[in-house]
């Protein structure tokens, strides 16, 4: 094999490399910046404040499903007396769909910022429903 030949071979394996490379760093870029997008939304609906009446209004859609102590719902989590900061957070990543749920991501998907920060302001502090 030829000298030009040897360096024609290395240097497409450079050329593959280089590619990986940049494709590697393409997708944890991707991933950061997603986690980002998220952790920003999540510092601004915690900033937001909670609306009592419109957060009780709208937590009477979730009792549909989950169990909010009256012992009548299909038993998911019990969302009263959870921490505002975890509804919210796991509100943000289901609507951004961080975490996926096909049913959760419906629900959040219908909520604006004002929303979840009320819900998950009147949860965080609700008894039973
Ligand atoms: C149509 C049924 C349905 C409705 C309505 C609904 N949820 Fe859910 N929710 C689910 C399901 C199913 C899960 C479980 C998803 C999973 O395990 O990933 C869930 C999970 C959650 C979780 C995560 C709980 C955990 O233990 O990790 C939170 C928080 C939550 N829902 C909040 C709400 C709030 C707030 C509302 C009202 C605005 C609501 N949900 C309305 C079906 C529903």
């Amino acid at each position: 094999m030829s000298n030009s030949n040897n360096f024609k071979r290395s240097f497409q394996i450079d050329i593959v490399f280089v590619l990986q490379v940049i494709i590697s760093v393409a997708l944890i870029l991707f991933c950061v910046s997603s986690a980002l997008v998220s952790s920003k939304t999540i510092s601004r609906v915690l900033a937001l404040n909670s609306d009592p009446a419109q957060g009780k209004r709208i937590a009477a859609s979730c009792v549909h499903c989950h169990n909010n102590n009256t012992g009548d719902n299909i038993r998911l989590t019990t969302l009263t007396g959870l921490s505002k900061k975890s509804i919210v957070i796991d509100l943000v990543e289901f609507r951004d769909g961080k975490r996926s749920n096909r049913v959760m991501a419906d629900v959040a998907l219908a909520l604006s910022d004002e929303d979840i920060a009320a819900v998950a302001g009147y949860l965080a502090t609700a008894q039973t429903d």
